[in-house]
């Protein structure tokens, strides 16, 4: 994985066929998507339960791109191992998940995986400020994490902030939650380069007429580029 701060759409397959997921991660990158999202969940840090390591092992061979995987599980250090031998290429943990994130991303780098941090809505940009120099990608979440579909909130100025805190480090801002056609050029012009999109991409669209998921995600980075 090289580094680079050019628009990068990222469909998460929460929003996807979940009897399905091989031939909808393949049908998503056939259609644009530079990277596949994958959204674990465990009913306490989140009110949603979606699935574990096995079925991220069972999708990556079905994933040629980056497969970027966050985690809304807490605990989360006694899982990181799992997801890194599961393939994942970014795992990334949120802030409030425990008590010492500083050693989660140690973990992380530490099983081979790119180190990302999720922030939920209500946690400041200064919550990285001491990782700066370990990690790979900031995660701003634009909806309470859980589900698909919410309303995006607007967090531009906390992208702005981690922007400015980052300067010429390698390390990504993504987006996550409510981001389509309208909202993309807000937290693109903001310093995001990563954008997360379930139903924004999915919708209109399945495995067997997957068109409408390439018309979509071009969609959301001409406007993200725009
Ligand atoms: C929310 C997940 C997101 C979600 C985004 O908890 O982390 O990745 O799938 O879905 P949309 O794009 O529908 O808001
Ligand atoms: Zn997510």
């Amino acid at each position: 994985m090289s580094f680079d701060r050019s628009i990068k759409i990222a469909p998460s397959i929460l929003s996807a066929d979940f009897a399905n997921f091989g031939a909808e991660c393949e049908a998503i990158e056939a259609q644009g998507a530079d990277w596949v999202h994958v959204d674990v969940m465990d009913g306490h840090f989140v009110p949603n339960i979606t699935f574990g390591p096995a079925t991220c092992a069972a999708i990556r061979p079905h994933i040629k791109t980056v497969m970027d995987v966050h985690l809304m599980i807490a605990p989360v250090d006694p899982y990181i191992e799992a997801f890194a031998k599961a393939g994942a290429d970014i795992i990334t943990a949120h802030v409030e998940a425990g008590p010492h994130i500083h050693r989660t991303v140690q973990a992380i780098r530490g099983a081979g995986a790119k180190a990302g941090i999720a922030l939920n809505p209500g946690t400041p940009a200064s919550a990285v400020a001491e990782l700066l120099d370990m990690i790979d990608l900031v995660c701003v979440m634009t909806v309470n994490p859980g589900f698909g579909g919410q309303k995006f909130i607007d967090m531009t100025a906390k992208v702005r902030a981690l922007r400015d805190m980052i300067g010429d480090r390698p390390i990504h801002i993504e987006i996550d939650g409510g981001v389509d056609p309208t909202t993309a050029p807000l937290v693109a012009a903001a310093g995001a380069d990563v954008l997360v999109a379930g139903s924004a991409v999915f919708r209109g669209g399945s495995v067997t007429d997957p068109a409408p998921y390439g018309a979509n995600i071009r969609a959301i980075r001409a406007a993200a580029e725009a």
